[in-house]
């Protein structure tokens, strides 16, 4: 399945959105290649922190996948990009092989169960089905969806708009590419002009408006720490403190359900340490703990969160 983050307005959350769905997509056990066709590497270099020539070595230089792809963790990788991507474009431009070269991201789709694309911002094609940016057209074109981010405001649903006419024209040059939807980004309940464009949204759009991602700061910041939100701001204290990196590990065995130790990995760990303590000096179970009242907010929650996670039953990972 290949699926394209789009949207012709600049700054509203595709790679931001590609990070986070291809996390979550490796994460649910699904192999993923996430895939940087925006000459500004912004999800390479969110992603391994530096850019990469992953692209033209696969679609210009036609060097292996293997050796084009860099391992992000068990189930996802990237094939990254930098600034030469754009010579890509202008190699489309010139040859007008676009649609042909990305077919070879059909070629690798097997064993990857999912292709997330993230793109620059620009008009792929417009209302007459003419050719604007060559790379962003080819990666629709060859695409089973694409998934529109929008902030709720004027330009970004004109960017919209234009996304869903060029998904049109791509269709009609023999594209089977499907508008998945939009998700309305950086959704800010204290701008009034918010709730009245995600209303026009909705009616416009109906069902293919996906539940919003709000204006929070942990979001902008978590891919910088490597982690998607929802690892990165688990811990609500944390959060407060702005001291969100550290884990805590609880390391039980099977049989009794006994607790052998803890891992506190961050700032506060010597704080956290006397809960652990407790813990093991009293033979708790991890049920045990996982009863134990620990007051939110507060960093020892961590400690019972983890507890949890030994039987799969986490609330915020
Ligand atoms: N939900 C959010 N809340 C707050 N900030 C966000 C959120 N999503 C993205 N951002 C921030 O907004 C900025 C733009 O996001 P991002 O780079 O993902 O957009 P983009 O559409 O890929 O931009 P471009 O068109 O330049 O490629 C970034 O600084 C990002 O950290
Ligand atoms: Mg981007």
């Amino acid at each position: 399945m290949i699926v394209t983050l789009a949207n012709w307005k600049g700054g509203v959350g595709k790679t931001t959105l590609a990070y986070h769905i291809a996390h979550y997509l490796a994460e649910q056990g699904e192999n993923v290649l996430a895939v940087d066709l925006d000459p500004q590497g912004s999800l390479t270099y969110t992603m391994i922190g530096k850019f990469s020539h992953g692209v033209v070595n696969f679609f210009l230089k036609e060097r292996p996948i293997s050796q084009c792809v860099t391992n992000i963790s068990g189930r996802l990788s990237l094939l990254g990009g930098a600034e030469d991507t754009g010579d890509l474009r202008a190699w489309f431009q010139v040859t007008g092989r676009g649609f042909e070269s990305l077919e070879k991201l059909r070629q690798i789709a097997p064993g990857r169960a999912w292709i997330v694309i993230d793109t620059s911002p620009s008009q792929a094609v417009n209302m007459d089905g003419k050719i604007m940016d060559p790379l962003n057209a080819s990666a629709l074109y060859q695409s089973d969806y694409v998934l529109c981010p929008a902030q709720p405001e004027q330009l970004s649903l004109v960017g919209l708009a234009v996304m869903v006419d060029s998904i049109a024209a791509l269709r009609k040059a023999g594209s089977d590419v499907q508008f998945m939807g939009v998700i309305p980004t950086m959704y800010d309940i204290r701008n009034a002009e918010h709730p009245m464009h995600l209303k026009r949204l909705i009616a416009e759009y109906g069902k293919l408006v996906f539940p919003g991602v709000p204006d929070a700061i942990d979001v902008a910041r978590s891919p910088a720490f490597g982690q998607p939100v929802w690892e990165f701001a688990a811990s609500g204290k944390a959060a407060i403190l702005g001291e969100n990196i550290g884990f805590v590990k609880v390391v039980a065995e099977k049989r009794y359900d006994e607790i052998l130790g803890l891992h506190i990995v961050g700032p506060h760990a010597t704080e956290l340490i006397g809960v652990g303590s407790a813990a093991l000096a009293g033979e708790l179970t991890v049920e045990e703990l996982s009863r134990t009242i620990l007051a939110h907010p507060t960093l020892h929650e961590t400690i019972h969160e983890a507890a949890e996670g030994v039987h799969g039953m986490t609330i915020h990972i």
